[in-house]
């Protein structure tokens, strides 16, 4: 029996703190979940759902099939386990094999250690059976062997994603602090956004929350831009199976969208670099884009969600400059906001606070390694200003109309 139909364990990896939304995405594709950890979420299936989950999962950052799963308490043993599986059926002769791993056992102390002994085992067995073998590197552009070493246990992935599922493929014009697709589509997903409403993202930078938000609002699976996976340099990937799956994806994408989204920034670079990751998404159509400053960013009259991701600066005369910015938005947030959900995703709670109104939810996130903080503020009608109010004397009655009970 090809290894292509056999049922195994599968593992989605993911931002910490992202499991909960991870998990909900694959109860929604129909997937049963056997544990929850804090970075990763276990199902189950053959190497044909690793590719569904490739192509529909939206807050994971690779997907992990298991091969085999042994004892080894030292690298020898490590390498004459690995030795004796049949890499012959997994991969090419003249391909490309990436060795990655994780390490949590005493015989370890540099983790690269298992990346070399897991290559060296994959090209002694193709010594052993064949005159050639594949070479090996760093690229995880092709066939990626996952080693997960926990005290004696070794569990053996195919990295069924290779690159991570962050790289969507379509963000070419990446900018200063582009924020990953993966997050925004965490966050997005952890405000509840479904596409029912407008969603308006001042501030859009390479416009990665707009991008998603279309994307989810679409329902349109957010694999189909990315040409690369892992599974497709494993020996007996069919690409018709591939095609049929995308094909499937594509008929249940909707064709309209009942809002508007809106996407501005001050910089011109900005905005045309977002125009552009839009269109090789396949959703710029959906988006009306602008040149502004975010106080003129405009905002329709209905309800949905205003999403801001300021910088939240890394030195002190940054963080003052900033201050006024955070003030800003919470007046932005008073004056255009009622009616809608507001949503600031920043990595200082300290600049948050210049919001000046009351976070009706906190929702944590790490960016890298920087906690970082969705928060939500329900912005309550009564005295919508339009165009935007530049300071005037009855800013007390802004005050009191606006801030949540
Ligand atoms: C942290 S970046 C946003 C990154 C974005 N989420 C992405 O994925 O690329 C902040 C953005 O705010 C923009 N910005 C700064 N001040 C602004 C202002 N006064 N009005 C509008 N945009 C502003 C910057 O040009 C920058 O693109």
């Amino acid at each position: 029996m090809s290894f292509w139909m056999k049922k195994s364990k599968i593992i989605a990896t993911c931002a910490k703190g992202v499991s909960p939304y991870l998990q909900a995405e694959m109860r929604d594709l129909n997937f049963p979940v056997h544990a929850v950890g804090e970075a990763a979420v276990e199902t189950e299936g053959a190497l044909e759902d690793a590719m569904t989950l490739n192509l529909n999962l939206r807050t994971a950052h690779r997907v992990l099939y298991l091969y085999h799963a042994f004892t080894a308490n030292t690298l020898d043993d490590l390498y004459r386990r690995l030795v004796r599986l049949s890499w012959e059926e997994v991969l090419d002769t003249d391909g490309y094999v990436c060795v990655t791993s994780f390490a949590d056992t005493p015989a370890i102390r540099d983790g690269r250690i298992v990346n070399l002994k897991g290559k060296d085992a994959v090209a002694d067995r193709f010594r052993q059976v064949s005159d050639r073998r594949p070479d090996s590197g760093a690229a995880r552009d092709r066939t990626v062997i996952h080693l997960y070493w926990k005290h004696n246990q070794v569990l053996v992935y195919l990295d069924t994603s290779g690159d991570s599922l962050s790289k969507r493929g379509y963000r070419k014009i990446p900018l200063q602090a582009p924020m990953q697709e993966t997050l925004a589509a965490s966050v997005l997903l952890a405000a509840g956004w479904q596409g029912e409403g407008h969603f308006i993202n001042p501030m859009c930078g390479s416009g990665t929350l707009a991008i998603e938000a279309a994307l989810i609002a679409l329902n349109r699976a957010p694999g189909l831009v990315r040409t690369n996976y892992g599974f497709m340099h494993l020996k007996g990937f069919t690409p018709s199976h591939w095609r049929d799956m995308r094909t499937r994806a594509r008929k249940a994408v909707r064709k309209q969208l009942p809002g508007k989204i809106v996407a501005t920034d001050v910089r011109r670079e900005a905005v045309d670099a977002a125009r552009q990751n839009a269109r090789t998404a396949g959703v710029d159509h959906l988006i009306d884009f602008a040149v502004c400053d975010y106080r003129e960013t405009p905002v329709p009259e209905g309800n949905g969600m205003i999403m801001f991701n300021p910088a939240y600066g890394e030195r002190m005369g940054e963080i003052a400059a900033l201050e006024a910015v955070y003030q800003g938005v919470g007046d932005f947030f008073k004056q255009q906001g009622p009616g809608y959900r507001g949503y600031i995703f920043t990595g200082n709670p300290a600049l948050a606070k210049k919001i000046g109104l009351k976070t009706k939810r906190r929702i944590p996130f790490f960016n890298g390694e920087i906690e970082c903080r969705l928060l939500e503020y329900e912005l309550y009608a009564g005295s919508r200003k339009r165009p935007p109010a530049p300071v005037t004397d009855n800013e007390n009655e802004e005050d009191q109309t606006q801030e949540a009970p």
